[in-house]
């Protein structure tokens, strides 16, 4: 049985308690003061403490900052009939589990108690990561043991070996920029100076002064001579990050510094010529870019020496792992600070499909580590979208591309079914509260079809639903109709129309 220790100086208070959990498998303790509290909490071993924070000699801040000397896991709950955003936020920062106001909504209080004795469970049986990594692992700041990773570390150390130009290709998040930065910092022009310029952030019109810098009067505002990138950057490494989103007449005037390494400012004539690496990243296929001759296709070459490309993180759930331990000290900071993680959050985040790749990752991260109240996070501290995967579109997380083949059971042939059923009408139920259910899987499945190229969701949707339909009613079409909310007409139509029935014979 679990123990919950009640510290409050008032006997009403106590009383009301015992009623409340009276008949439940909570095993009630209580004591008068703070004193008494931290008397009782070593010998009594208590799962859970609420406190109440105005009392006689030591308050409940006071009482919770001494728990957590003696016990940094054991949650605590402080309540008060008198709340200040101050106390609360003092609370929470002292790390108390929650923070409730008197009087209680008794539901809302058992619920409150069952969930922090359920993470006090989750958490004694979380295990700290053990270390992994290596020391240098963690200088480089480039994580992952999978095998597309190690792929892209002996590129990064042949790549700082030379002087080659390369493109790094790759989802959003997925590390394109660390990669650039770590190409550089591990080449022979470590001690030069690195810059990353972002094509895409910048207006069409002053790129190229931002490239290449401009003479005084080049346009209006240019009151005086300003050097750009390129001359800032003589001996370095010039990151050309979002490559794709480069004008074409910008394009042109990369690719002469790629051959021959000059260029003249904006509005002036006197060519200049500078010894610059150039690293290119982009998150667009460049291929399709130049075929629709937005891309000049001598540029693409040019760049594409040395190809880089990031896989999802989709494809490496292995690193996962890795990567958290990485984050959580990071955030951590040195030591004592660095939060913990149960093995069950451990396995939301690798089934995760992380669309947003190692960034989303991290803020996931981030934002779970300031919501966590105590020393591991757990699965309520992650985003409700990571812990409601829904099995029906499980596909999700297979690889982009792989089809879903669902097994439909046979259809009676012929459909015999009593005509006399009467149809169900088309009307759809717009039940708000319904709608707000839908709303995550929706959000679900459109971050799906953005991986499935070319994909009309709806035809998908509307196919998988009839499939679906037909199974969980055996195959009959009344009955899967009335389900989908649709005539059996129409039902009818659309089984022709996805060709279902020629699935379903074929089963
Ligand atoms: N393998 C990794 N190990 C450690 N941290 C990583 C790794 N990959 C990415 N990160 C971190 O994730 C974040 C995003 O990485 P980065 O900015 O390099 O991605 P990107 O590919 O350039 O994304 P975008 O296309 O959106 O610009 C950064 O904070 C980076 O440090
Ligand atoms: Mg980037």
């Amino acid at each position: 049985m679990e123990k919950l220790l009640l510290i409050d100086d008032e006997v009403d208070v106590q009383y009301s308690f015992r009623r409340i959990f009276d008949a439940s498998d909570i095993e009630l303790h209580t004591a008068s003061s703070g004193e008494e509290g931290l008397r009782l909490i070593p010998t009594l071993q208590p799962d859970l403490v609420l406190s109440d924070i105005r009392m006689a000699g030591l308050n409940g801040l006071e009482t919770l900052r001494r728990i957590r000397q003696l016990d940094p896991q054991l949650p605590v709950i402080l309540m008060t009939a008198y709340g200040t955003t101050q106390t609360a936020i003092e609370a929470m920062k002292l790390g108390a589990y929650d923070y409730v106001l008197k009087p209680f909504d008794v539901p809302r209080l058992k619920l409150l108690v069952a969930s922090a004795l359920k993470a006090a469970r989750d958490t004694r049986q979380t295990v700290a990561l053990r270390p992994q990594l290596e020391q240098q692992d963690y200088d480089l700041g480039v994580i992952g043991r999978s095998a597309p990773m190690q792929e892209v570390f002996k590129l990064i150390g042949q790549l700082a070996a030379s002087d080659a130009t390369a493109l790094i290709t790759g989802e959003s998040g997925t590390g394109k920029e660390l990669v650039a930065r770590s190409i550089f910092q591990n080449s022979r022009r470590a001690k030069e100076p690195f810059m990353a310029i972002n094509c895409a952030a910048i207006p069409e019109n002053l790129l190229e002064s931002e490239l290449f810098g401009h003479e005084k009067g080049a346009f209006t505002g240019a009151t005086a001579q300003r050097p750009g990138r390129f001359e800032q950057c003589h001996r370095g490494t010039l990151f050309l990050d979002e490559i794709g989103d480069m004008p074409p007449a910008t394009q042109t005037k990369i690719l002469r510094v790629l051959q021959n390494g000059t260029f003249e400012r904006v509005g002036g004539n006197t060519t200049l010529k500078v010894d610059v690496r150039i690293i290119a990243a982009t998150n667009k296929p460049l291929e399709e870019a130049v075929s629709r001759k937005e891309f000049r296709e001598d540029l693409f070459y040019r760049l594409n020496v040395v190809r880089v490309h990031m896989p999802p993180l989709r494809e490496r759930r292995g690193d996962i792992r890795l990567l958290v331990d990485f984050f959580l000290r990071k955030i951590g900071g040195a030591g004592a600070g660095t939060k913990s993680i149960g093995e069950k959050t451990l396995a939301v985040l690798e089934a995760y499909h992380w669309p947003g790749n190692v960034r989303e990752l991290e803020n996931v991260l981030r934002r779970a580590v300031v919501v966590s109240k105590g020393p591991a996070l757990l699965e309520g501290d992650l985003p409700g979208e990571l812990l409601q995967p829904t099995p029906a579109l499980r596909p999700i997380a297979g690889p982009a591309g792989t089809a879903p083949a669902p097994i439909a059971p046979s259809v009676p042939p012929g459909d015999a079914v009593a005509e006399s059923t009467p149809p169900a009408t088309e009307a759809v139920s717009t039940d708000p509260t319904l709608t707000g259910d839908i709303r995550p899987l929706v959000l679900q499945l459109f971050r799906w079809a953005r991986l499935q190229r070319g994909l009309k969701v709806l035809p998908a949707v509307e196919r998988e639903l009839v499939i679906e339909a037909l199974k969980e009613t055996q195959g009959n079409q009344v009955q899967a109709a009335k389900l989908l909310g649709i005539t059996r007409a129409t039902l009818r139509k659309r089984v022709d129309k996805f060709g279902i029935r020629r699935e379903l014979s074929v089963s």
